[in-house]
């Protein structure tokens, strides 16, 4: 098996002579920290060797609750959000048919969201779209207690209370959620759900690999064997031992923060293929909630190329230079799509014919990168040999790695999101859910 690789020259080009080997042993010790379990936030660390201690009965178990999920369901659930929503999400959306919906000879059920918002029309018409379908749902949430995913969980249970008898509602929820803490596992535990735990040591964004994210895309029909070796050899790679140059979350992490250094502030993750879109959020919450703290932190931000080259291209060759893009480009498509040739050639496209579609979005990615570069945006280059549940299992993890050992040379404790609350405390107060009566009262007076 090939490794995904890291192409740093087009921002190497933009720092000083040595300056990323300067920083190679800095990033080794941070490196270290984490392997130490010596530096800040070394509580979630569960992280960091989780593919290589997932065992074999695990994932056999997780195969079977999707299995039996899916044989009763047209349509599954999965409620969740941030950490608890994403990850299954970027892994799904990159391996599925793009227009899996409107098939009709599926293998899988369909795989709808709920809990990532609090949009009343998206939840009316996913209710209202479940009424005449048979489904299931698993619920997910780390602490029990997310208002979003709960709130979404008390209506999904009640439609499934309308359509079904007791036991069938206990047979098509999941729960995955803390061994022991949070309203949802008091609650599971009540209904007697099947549950799955989330290691207390994982947070959020790190937890793609727990069940988190494995049981919605074993659903999915995505084989998480393939994506959860995909993720060891990625721990391999990215061990200790192995020299900096060779470990590409150590070489990512020392070149992003060397151009953050520059006044680069925002790093923008370039996609040539629609299906990544999600993995771009993934990356999002995992670089944003991690780094974005003590007033420090690259602003993570996303693009599809190359439907976004007519709405932010124009801001990416000319506009402030205070950006670096990363792209991460899938260098085998096995789906083959050929431009005929036309006789009348009308559209003046022959001059493509017997090229691969592929082909023309490969000088599309190539031209953008010599143009971006032109205009003073630092590109480093992430190649992923192709697009499957292996690959997608190595980028995973050398992005939480990376993460991580980056968090630390910033300085900051890449495993807390203390500033995630502020909202909440807002909302609870406005709402006035009960033990928030003073916060309730202050925020009246600011009204
Ligand atoms: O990374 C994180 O910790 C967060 O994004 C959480 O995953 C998110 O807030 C959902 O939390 P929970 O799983 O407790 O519902």
């Amino acid at each position: 098996m090939q490794k995904i690789t890291i192409d740093i020259s087009k921002a190497e080009s933009f720092l000083s002579a040595g300056a990323v080997k300067g920083l190679a042993s800095n990033v080794l010790s941070q490196q270290q920290k984490l392997h130490d379990k010596s530096g800040a936030g070394n509580d979630f660390l569960g992280w960091l060797d989780l593919p290589s201690s997932i065992a074999a009965d695990h994932l056999t178990a997780i195969k079977e609750t999707a299995a039996r999920l899916s044989a009763q369901s047209e349509i599954v659930v999965v409620t969740g959000i941030g950490g608890s929503y994403l990850g299954a999400r970027a892994v799904i959306d990159a391996l599925s048919d793009s227009f899996d919906l409107l098939r009709t000879n599926r293998k899988a059920p369909v795989v709808v969201y709920a809990g990532q918002n609090i949009g009343e029309d998206y939840t009316y018409e996913l209710l209202d779209l479940l009424k005449d379908k048979d489904f299931s749902v698993v619920v997910i949430s780390k602490s029990g207690t997310t208002t979003e995913p709960a709130l979404a969980f008390r209506l999904l249970k009640g439609l499934l209370e309308k359509k079904y008898a007791t036991d069938e509602v206990k047979n098509r929820i999941v729960a995955v959620t803390d061994k022991s803490k949070g309203a949802l596992r008091t609650l599971a535990d009540r209904e007697g759900y099947q549950t799955y735990v989330i290691p207390d040591d994982v947070g959020g964004r790190y937890s793609v690999l727990t069940p988190v994210g494995l049981l919605p895309i074993a659903i999915a029909g995505v084989d998480i064997e393939q994506l959860v070796q995909g993720a060891r050899d990625m721990e391999a790679a990215t061990a200790p031992n192995v020299a900096f140059e060779e470990n590409p979350s150590a070489v990512y992490a020392a070149v992003r923060n060397l151009l953050y250094q520059q006044g680069k502030k925002t790093e923008i993750v370039v996609n040539f293929n629609p299906k990544l879109h999600f993995l771009s959020e993934w990356w999002k919450q995992l670089f944003g909630e991690s780094e974005g703290k003590d007033n420090k932190g690259i602003f993570p931000a996303a693009v599809d190329f190359t439907t976004d080259l007519h709405s932010m291209g124009q801001w990416i060759q000319q506009g402030e230079r205070n950006i670096f893009e990363t792209v991460i480009s899938i260098e085998n498509v096995d789906k083959k799509v050929e431009v005929p040739t036309d006789k009348d050639d009308m559209d003046k496209l022959n001059f493509l014919a017997g090229k691969r579609v592929d082909e023309v979005n490969k000088m599309a990615e190539l031209g953008t990168l010599m143009a971006h570069v032109d205009g003073g945006v630092p590109n480093i280059r992430i190649s992923v040999p192709q697009l499957n549940a292996y690959y997608l299992g190595q980028l995973i993890y050398f992005f939480e790695k990376a993460c991580g050992i980056s968090g630390y040379v910033l300085g900051v404790n890449p495993f807390d999101q203390p500033g995630v609350e502020a909202y909440k405390k807002n909302m609870f107060a406005l709402l006035g859910k009960p033990g928030f009566e003073k916060e309730t009262a202050d925020i009246r007076k600011r009204l």
